[in-house]
């Protein structure tokens, strides 16, 4: 069943969104050769208290972390360690941030350092996809219409799509219906409407599909080992069109 929110509540989301975005900002300018994914989730924890509101993914399934960094060909859920960046990796930050009782879920890929320039193409087509995603949220409009945007862009641009991991309905819980894939045909699924509140999230791999868990049951990889990108907001559906509640 899909939660249509009220103005009201769009609101409160526009609050948790808006700490999202700062957390996400905050972490990008901490982006640099050196530094650890577990010293980056330290800070993303203390912002994260400071501002009253709580980690939405520590303890989510059993999850141990605030964040996650997922480095190279890690596609998502990447757990903090002691893993030092380097300059040249890419690293995909995912964030999620509970305050006013609504969730708030984000993630961007940054370079450490200067990168090649096959990295920051992967990461710009997977920016940019979710921006394709995005302008199709609107009233009237069929979900499959967002996940076809994605899809052909990605594709008309030599990537491949993860179809394992989705993107999701978002609001008092982090994982609501509808699933929102990043594949599939157009002018397909339920009908958008205003007051969904969706968290799309391309995961686009540089080379194959195919990805696989490794053994600490959380960090999903390529099985190619080729590298990933991630990027993911938060949005409202509105009279008007497609609101982003995380823009950094
Ligand atoms: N953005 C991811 C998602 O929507 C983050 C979940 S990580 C988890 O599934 F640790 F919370 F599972
Ligand atoms: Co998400």
């Amino acid at each position: 069943m899909i939660i249509l929110k009220s103005p009201e509540e769009i609101k409160l989301m526009r609050e948790s969104g808006r700490i999202t975005a700062e957390l996400g900002a905050l972490l990008k300018e901490n982006i640099k050769p050196g530094v650890t994914t577990l010293a980056l989730d330290d800070l993303a924890a203390s912002f994260i208290k400071k501002k009253n509101a709580v980690a939405a993914f520590l303890g989510y399934r059993g999850y141990p972390k605030s964040v996650c960094f997922s480095v190279n060909e890690e596609v998502v859920h990447g757990i903090p360690k002691n893993r030092v960046l380097l300059e040249g990796d890419i690293v995909g930050v995912d964030a999620g941030v509970v305050y006013n009782g609504f969730i708030g879920d984000m993630a961007f890929t940054a370079g450490v350092g200067k990168i090649s320039a096959a990295a920051q193409k992967l990461m710009t087509i997977t920016e940019q996809s979710l921006y394709q995603g995005i302008e199709q949220a609107k009233p009237g409009n069929r979900l499959g219409d967002i996940s076809h945007a994605v899809q052909e862009y990605v594709e008309r641009n030599g990537f491949s799509i993860v179809e394992q991991y989705v993107g999701h309905g978002i609001g008092r819980q982090l994982h609501e219906d509808p699933q929102v894939p990043n594949y599939g045909p157009a002018g397909c699924g339920p009908i958008l409407k205003e007051g969904m509140t969706l968290a799309i999230e391309p995961m686009v791999n540089a080379g194959a599909f195919e990805v696989e868990v490794l053994n600490d049951d959380w960090t999903v990889v390529t099985k190619d080992r080729k590298l990933s990108a991630h990027f993911e907001h938060t949005i409202a559906i509105t009279a008007n069109g497609p609101e982003i509640l995380t823009k950094i």
